[in-house]
């Protein structure tokens, strides 16, 4: 079946070469005015303005067929955001140590005091898969609403291997958005190896990652490289023994200080290096030889209260394929919404709306190999767009703090709408 989507004030399709944009080409969004495409199968036949497509709709009587026809009523379109880093699978959450930090805690005296992620692993430990999935899905609406289809979702509050299973089967389970998984083993060193890294770095190397590698239930591994958690070293030789059983590598780096983590990435040629917010001149340099996509994440900075965020304007200058993520988790970024993203990334890191916009889509994509299939409306991709509830893309970022999908739709199928009586 052929489904035609017509009548969009914008269709936003990042059409261009096969590869992550850098420089000048992350503000060339390949913007469609009055654009409309045609769908078969959940995929892409053609795209092209409105009179173009509507030629071959009217020829193949597909707008005879109203079930065939999605009226975008003028509003813009775009492709679904591609979240490269979250963390969705957790029991509770932390509102009460959020409220601690409103009265002046910090999030590193929280977590010595046994808080922070810990008190997440001892929850998320005690519950069952079945309840983690029910948690997982009520956020997966929320990222449905934000316009996101598909995530890039780790463990990492499990901290043993069968919990660590546990929450990477809830990944594996979740529908109606597409998801990537990455094994987080090396997140804390739990209550039970305290004051004991390196034995912890051995169990997350001699059984864990075998445990994982063995079930194929995971694509990348990532480490909070951080001193106090894993230090340079003991990241190394994780991340290292995970690329040797063919797992691709990305690294928590510089969150906290500057300690080598984008370093780091770069020497064992990782898909990316995520936060960067303590990174050197000398860190994006390596970054950039190397070819390692940093992935921004300007919602933690916020969250946690501080205003250092990432050199996004030197990144992009360097050359790097910038990407923009939520990093929703319940500490550092209760967020699943990369339209807030967006706007962050506008007003404290100065990015144009253009280039936000691409990291948040394309650039993502390819962080994820998912490059050729999802990130931009071409021929033959995945028909994962979203239908915004604004006329022009800048106002994602714009208008920020209100809703902003309008309908959701994963290959070419409604996922998640808006209801709103009369429309
Ligand atoms: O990306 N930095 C480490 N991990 C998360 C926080 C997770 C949590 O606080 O539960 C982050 O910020
Ligand atoms: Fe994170």
């Amino acid at each position: 079946m052929k489904t035609l989507v017509t009548n969009c004030s914008q269709l936003v399709t990042l059409a261009g070469p096969p590869a992550p944009r850098t420089g000048a080409a992350m503000r060339d969004l390949a913007v469609i005015a009055d654009g409309a495409m045609l769908i078969e199968d959940g995929r892409i036949i053609q795209i092209g303005t409105r009179g173009q497509v509507e030629t071959r709709a009217r020829r193949e009587t597909l707008i005879a067929a109203a079930d065939s026809v999605i009226d975008a009523r003028r509003r813009v379109v775009l492709p679904g955001f591609v979240d490269a880093h979250t963390h969705p699978v957790f029991a509770g959450n932390r509102s009460a140590e959020f409220e601690q930090r409103s009265e002046g805690a910090t999030y590193a005296q929280i977590a010595a005091a046994g808080g922070g992620i810990r008190s997440t692993v001892r929850a998320t430990r005690a519950a069952t898969e079945d309840q983690l999935l029910d948690a997982a899905r009520r956020y997966i609406g929320w990222f449905h609403a934000g316009g996101t289809t598909t995530i890039e979702a780790k463990s990492g509050y499990g901290l043993t291997l069968q919990d660590e299973l546990k929450m990477l089967r809830v990944i594996g389970r979740l529908e109606e958005i597409r998801t990537v998984a990455t094994f987080l083993g090396a997140h804390e060193i739990p209550d039970e190896f305290r004051g004991q890294p390196s034995a912890y770095t051995d169990l997350v190397i001699g059984e864990m990652l075998p445990g994982v590698a063995n079930q194929q239930i995971a694509s990348f591994c990532d480490v909070f490289c951080e001193p106090g958690i894993f230090s340079i070293e003991e990241s190394r030789r994780i991340l290292s023994a995970a690329a040797a059983l063919g797992l691709g590598l990305r690294v928590h780096a510089d969150q906290l200080s500057d300690s080598g983590g984008a370093a780091l990435a770069a020497e064992l040629g990782a898909a990316t290096a995520d936060h960067l917010e303590y990174t050197s001149a000398r860190g994006i340099l390596a970054l950039h030889s190397a070819g390692v996509q940093p992935v921004l994440l300007p919602g933690s900075v916020y969250a946690l209260g501080s205003t250092r965020y990432p050199h996004a304007r030197e990144m992009i200058q360097s050359g790097l394929a910038v990407v923009l993520a939520t990093d929703f988790n319940p500490g550092s970024s209760p967020t699943p919404s990369m339209p807030m993203i967006l706007s962050l990334a506008c007003t404290q890191m100065k990015m144009t709306p253009a280039e936000a916009i691409t990291a948040a889509t394309i650039n993502a994509a390819y962080s994820l190999e998912r490059g050729r299939e999802i990130g931009s409306l071409e021929v033959g991709k995945q028909a994962d767009f979203v239908i915004h509830d604004f006329a022009d893309y800048r106002e994602i970022p714009y208008f920020f703090g209100v809703p902003s999908a309008h309908a959701v739709y994963l290959a070419g199928r409604l996922v998640w709408t808006r209801l709103k009586p009369g429309n």
